[in-house]
């Protein structure tokens, strides 16, 4: 089956200049993300994992190099090359609302904003894309179920609940608009062990249900959860693999599949060290 193509970046370059010095973080990186994918992006501290990570999804611009989309949207202030979005081109006003519809995010601090409720966090990234107030909601309070938020937790503000119920929070904000892409920069570095497989099952059920993400992270419990793994290496892709979809815990005595997972897991540590990590 072929997949379809998300988003595809070329020639991305990244410059960073800090008085004299020029540090060229991404260099001539190509790339395709693909529509259903769970994408790992792993490499050393300081390779350019968050820098990609901001210029694919629009936080951020590249130096050189172009970032197509190819996602439905009728706003005719977007022109269409070879019926791809290139916001690459974009001006910041319609970056931001490209962004706001078609991407979503999560990071490694959860940035809710503290003066107001769980659920009003959610619905004001909402609301800055439907009107439906009511549809909104309900999606809302789904999704916050799901992710084991309850009504009366929902009503609290984030300093009331624990590190890991405001980062379930944070992804459910990261979903609430259903963009095409979800990107996690380090999604769960600041949690501990618990919270952490409890997100990461989160972030694998919603990818189960279609959802494309994009993750950055350092820990092979959580590169586990993805389908494909890039590692990056001085600016570039330095090699990638093809795991295969989740099955489960490889440690789970109960997982049906676990001889297989056992093998996937091994695959990746395999992969990791030939990048020398
Ligand atoms: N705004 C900036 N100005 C100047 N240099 C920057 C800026 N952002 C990143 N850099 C530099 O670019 C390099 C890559 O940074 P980046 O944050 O992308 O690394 P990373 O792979 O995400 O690292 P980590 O695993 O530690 O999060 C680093 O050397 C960093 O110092
Ligand atoms: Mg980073």
């Amino acid at each position: 089956m072929n997949k379809q193509i998300v988003l595809t970046a070329k020639d991305l370059s990244k410059t960073f200049s800090n008085e004299s010095v020029q540090q060229h973080v991404l260099k001539n990186l190509n790339l395709n993300i693909y529509k259903g994918d769970f994408t790992v992006v792993m490499g050393n501290s300081g390779s350019g994992k968050s820098t990609l990570l901001y210029a694919l999804s629009g936080m951020d611009r590249p130096s050189l190099g172009t970032i197509t989309y190819f996602v439905e949207d009728n706003n005719r202030a977007l022109k269409k090359t070879d019926g791809g979005i290139e916001i690459s081109k974009l001006s910041n006003d319609k970056l931001a609302l490209f962004r706001r519809n078609h991407a979503g995010f999560v990071f490694q601090q959860n940035y809710l904003n503290d003066s107001m409720s769980a659920m009003d966090n959610v619905m004001i990234s909402g609301l800055l894309k439907s009107k439906n107030r009511r549809e909104l909601a309900s999606r809302a309070k789904e999704l916050l179920a799901k992710v084991e938020i309850n009504e009366r937790d929902s009503r609290k503000f984030p300093t009331q609940l624990s590190g890991g119920q405001q980062q379930r929070v944070a992804v459910v904000r990261g979903v609430i608009n259903k963009p095409e892409v979800l990107f996690a920069d380090e999604p769960t570095g600041a949690l501990n062990s618990q919270n952490t497989t409890n997100v990461l099952d989160i972030l694998s059920e919603l990818n189960g249900e279609g959802q494309s993400i994009v993750m950055v992270t350092h820990t092979v419990a959580a590169a586990e959860r993805g389908n494909r793994i890039i590692y990056l290496a001085d600016g570039v892709i330095a090699d990638e693999c093809d795991l295969g979809s989740y099955i489960g815990d490889y440690k789970d005595e109960q997982n049906p599949y676990r001889e297989q997972a056992i093998e996937r897991h091994r695959k990746l540590k395999d992969f990791l060290q030939e990048q020398g990590w």
